[in-house]
């Protein structure tokens, strides 16, 4: 027996905004004696589950870009949302704190504390829930390679590229919907950067979280499932 052909079609599936949306975004730095506009009427929207990289060259504009997407600065003119809702109504502050992750191109570690201090630390302020956050952030630091002897020093006494994988470490902590990473794997060698590749993209795949990272690298920008070229404030993709 064969089901009768209903001809109600099902409601429509809503479909959901996409997480990051940026509209009309531009920003223009004012000096004392001149302004720079940096980025010029960009439209474009990230989605869930997508491992997004940013190339460009330097000074076209990479940073400036995720200084507005994760809510650090304030657009010139345009708009960002997050879900459809515009980051003006969420709170900046807000938005930073629950939804976002961000590993700077300075590392922005607390320099008088140890890698695991600086994990627990981002762990408390973005509310995470684990109840063990020491071992979790030992954990963390170990997947991205650093022991517990690195882990417990102070951040000072690492070299550039463990200072980088704390930043990441410290990042992954939290559990947000968006990872931003400004040359996440800069300090990194070919070994360690596969691996930290390898958890932005599960983080991405399986984990359902929009990833969001710019590099110069050309092997990572690869492993990406799409690339955006940021020149003369207006971005491609591919
Ligand atoms: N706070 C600021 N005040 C004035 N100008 C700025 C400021 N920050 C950046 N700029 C200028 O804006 C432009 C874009 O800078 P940005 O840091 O976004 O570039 P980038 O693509 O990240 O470069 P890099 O690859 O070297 O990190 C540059 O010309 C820079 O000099
Ligand atoms: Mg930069």
């Amino acid at each position: 027996m064969t089901d009768a052909v209903s001809t109600d079609k099902p409601p429509a599936a809503e479909t959901a905004p996409p997480v990051l949306k940026l509209t009309g975004l531009s920003h223009t730095y004012t000096g004392q004696r001149r302004r720079t506009t940096v980025l010029k009427q960009i439209d474009y929207s990230f989605e869930r589950g997508v491992f997004y990289t940013i190339l460009g060259p330097s000074g076209s504009g990479k940073t400036t870009l995720l200084s507005l997407a994760s809510g650090l600065d304030r657009p010139t003119a345009g708009t960002v949302a997050f879900d459809g809702v515009d980051l003006e109504e969420i709170g900046l502050g807000r938005y930073r704190n629950r939804h976002v992750a961000t590993v700077f191109q300075q590392y922005n570690l607390l320099t008088y504390m140890t890698a695991v201090q600086n994990v627990t630390t981002a762990m408390e302020i973005t509310k995470v829930r684990a109840r063990h956050k020491k071992a979790r952030a030992l954990e963390l630091l170990e997947q991205v390679g650093l022991d517990r002897h690195h882990a417990t020093r102070n951040v000072l006494r690492l070299s550039g590229g463990q200072q980088q994988r704390v930043a990441i470490a410290r990042a992954l902590a939290c559990d947000v919907d968006i990872l931003f990473a400004d040359e996440p794997t800069g300090n990194l060698d070919e070994d360690t950067a596969e691996g930290i590749i390898r958890i932005f993209r599960d983080l991405a795949h399986e984990r359902n979280k929009c990833v969001v990272v710019v590099t110069h690298s050309q092997q990572l920008a690869a492993r990406s499932d799409r690339t955006l070229t940021l020149r003369r404030g207006k971005v491609s993709s591919r």
